[in-house]
């Protein structure tokens, strides 16, 4: 059984997690899932405990196998001049070394468009960084080893071979000594596996992004790049909701920490539109299916929720975001039934 500690979060976060914990609850019934909480994270848990991530928050996540995670961000009464809230999600993901990011950009049945980028280290690495009061310079240090390209690289092929869709590795190496060393890793281990690689420049991944709309395809980037391209991706299929993002460390027998990943969508808390009951609550889904997939014993759940969202979003109605002009846009809620709906008709 897989326990997972729910963090709705900031902003939208509860909302959007609504109808995924109704459908984890269903799971929890056939003994697939535990779940506990929610748990208090982010601006939110600030405003009311005056802490982000609160001891009994952290203890929750180190019990649990995986986090599901709504939202931090921007929460209504809450001003970032009294707390950053990403503070929370960094901070999650260093202490249980969540180094790994995968995110799936939605593209109906098709194989979806899977980024796989470095979270801990290179552009996210807390050293080097050095902040500027306004009038000196401020600086970030961008380092990466190839022991860290390599492990990336593997997930990717890993990812690639599952579907069967093209390895893609994006890189700046017409300018950048890590992308040059990035290039030249990714090439040996893609070698290795005998897996043909196509190295892409990041602008021209955008361009074509942009231009076709996400690819069938794995793609392999540092953080930065992929943090971008992602919610690129995101826009041109159509809404930033169609994405779910798993922060994971990769399995290592000899690491004693049980929780070994947070699942949420990759959209932040939208603070205007929190508590209106509007937002499009799939990428909450995509969330619990990557959640699910990523154990060995649950991964079959994982097919019913993307096999329910299929349908859900082939008959509608749909949120605000995806309604076609002229139609009436779902609520929430509505969305979120139309998909449990669908769901409990395949977990029967
Ligand atoms: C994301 C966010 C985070 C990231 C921020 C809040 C640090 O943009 O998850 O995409 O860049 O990883
Ligand atoms: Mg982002």
């Amino acid at each position: 059984m897989i326990s997972i500690a729910l963090l709705p979060g900031d902003g939208v976060g509860p909302e959007v997690l609504e109808g995924p914990i109704e459908l984890a609850r269903q799971l929890a019934a056939s003994g697939a899932v535990e779940l506990t909480g929610p748990w208090p994270v982010g601006a939110s848990a600030f405003g009311a405990t005056g802490e982000g991530l609160p001891a009994e928050t952290l203890a929750a996540c180190e019990v649990a196998d995986a986090i599901l995670l709504g939202a931090v961000g921007e929460h209504p009464g809450v001003p970032l001049s009294a707390y950053r809230p990403e503070q929370a999600l960094l901070a999650l993901r260093a202490h249980f070394d969540l180094r790994v990011s995968v995110r799936q950009v939605w593209r109906g049945d098709s194989p979806p468009m899977t980024v796989v980028r470095n979270l801990l280290g290179g552009a996210y690495a807390t050293s080097g960084r050095v902040e500027s009061d306004g009038t000196g310079a401020a600086s970030d240090l961008l380092e990466l080893d190839p022991a860290r390209i390599r492990e990336l690289t593997e997930i990717a092929i890993d990812h690639a071979k599952a579907s069967d869709v093209p390895l893609l590795s994006v890189d700046k190496a017409n300018l950048l000594a890590t992308s040059r060393l990035w290039r030249t890793v990714v090439s040996e281990v893609a070698e290795e596996h005998g897996v043909p690689v196509r190295h892409v420049y990041v602008d021209r991944m955008a361009f074509e992004i942009a231009a076709s709309g996400p690819p069938a395809a794995v793609v392999l980037t540092e953080g930065l790049f992929g943090d971008v391209l992602s919610d690129l991706a995101c826009g041109r299929v159509g809404s930033i909701a169609l994405c779910g993002s798993a922060s994971v460390r990769p399995s290592d027998p000899t690491d004693p920490r049980r929780c070994v990943g947070l699942f949420e969508p990759v959209h932040g808390s939208a603070p205007l539109r929190a508590g209106q009951g509007v937002v499009n609550p799939v990428g909450g889904y995509l969330a619990l299916a990557a959640l699910l997939e990523w154990f060995p014993e649950t991964a079959k759940w994982a097919d019913v929720v993307r096999g329910a969202l299929s349908e859900a979003l082939v008959d509608g109605p749909l949120t605000y975001d995806m309604a076609p002009p002229g139609t009436t846009p779902a609520s929430t809620a509505e969305l979120a039934a139309r998909i449990n709906q669908a769901a409990s008709e395949r977990i029967q």
